[in-house]
């Protein structure tokens, strides 16, 4: 099959409307439509709305939902007609923009769309984003790691052993995916003295923008999908 569109992963950083690239920019000037994405719980894509003011005004906006997955093979029908969509576009010639908050290449749902359009021949051009981790450290002005610090990213919707296993070995922290599991990841932290030097930042670069330094007070609030805690374990000496 011949797909004479172009298919563009586009970072579009993790919320700051600043916070994207020239080359993002660049991308969502020349596509013609837009996936963005969406979960099952929310109407809405902070991608979309971050990369709306770049969009040409007649691209055709395609709301594609994915589920939260734990393992992408037992969600192949949802991902093969979102991917059977992608195709039909780029059939038709069009350059088909995917955007995904942060970077595209990092714990995103265009990693699986990525893959099975890569099976396909298609021609794909994946444009890095600002992770929202990366945006937090400077948000707060909080070096995230420096020297010969090692740095753990931990998902926390893994499997607490999992979870418990990297802290018990981790230095620089980065939490992701906090939402879930707050109360357990706030106990964890606790336990091992990483709690003091945390800070949980919810919507980073977003108008709502939450940062909050007293985790265990705010130990039983619903936070926002979109919440990421840095920590670090203290220096001794
Ligand atoms: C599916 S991952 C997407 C990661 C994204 N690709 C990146 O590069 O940052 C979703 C998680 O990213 C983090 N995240 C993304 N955007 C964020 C933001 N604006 N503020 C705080 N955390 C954010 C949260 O931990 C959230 O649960």
């Amino acid at each position: 099959m011949n797909y004479s569109g172009t298919f563009y992963g586009i970072g579009v950083g993790p919320g700051d409307p600043e916070l994207l690239t020239v080359k993002a920019i660049n991308a969502l000037r020349k596509i013609d439509t837009l996936i963005a994405p969406k979960t099952e719980k929310k109407s809405d894509s902070v991608a979309l709305s971050i990369a709306q003011p770049y969009l040409k005004p007649s691209v055709e906006i395609i709301y594609q939902t994915f589920p939260m997955i734990k393992d992408f093979a037992e969600e192949t029908e949802v991902f093969e007609a979102n991917k059977e969509e992608i195709l039909k576009h780029l059939r038709d010639e069009q350059n088909v923009g995917f955007a995904t908050i942060g970077d595209p290449m990092f714990y995103s749902t265009y990693i699986y769309i990525f893959q099975l359009l890569e099976s396909c021949g298609v021609k794909i051009v994946t444009i890095p984003g600002v992770p929202a981790f990366l945006a937090i450290a400077s948000q707060i002005g909080r070096p995230l790691a420096y020297g010969n610090d090692i740095l753990t990213i931990i998902p926390a919707t893994a499997e607490p052993n999992a979870i418990n296993t990297a802290l018990d070995h981790a230095d620089a922290t980065v939490l992701m995916k906090v939402y879930k599991n707050f109360p357990e990841v706030v106990d964890a932290l606790q336990a091992r003295g990483m709690l003091d030097e945390a800070a949980l930042v919810s919507r980073c670069g977003l108008d709502d923008e939450k940062i909050i330094t007293d985790i265990a007070a705010h130990k039983q609030e619903q936070l926002n999908y979109l919440s990421t805690i840095l920590t670090r374990r203290k220096h001794r000496g």
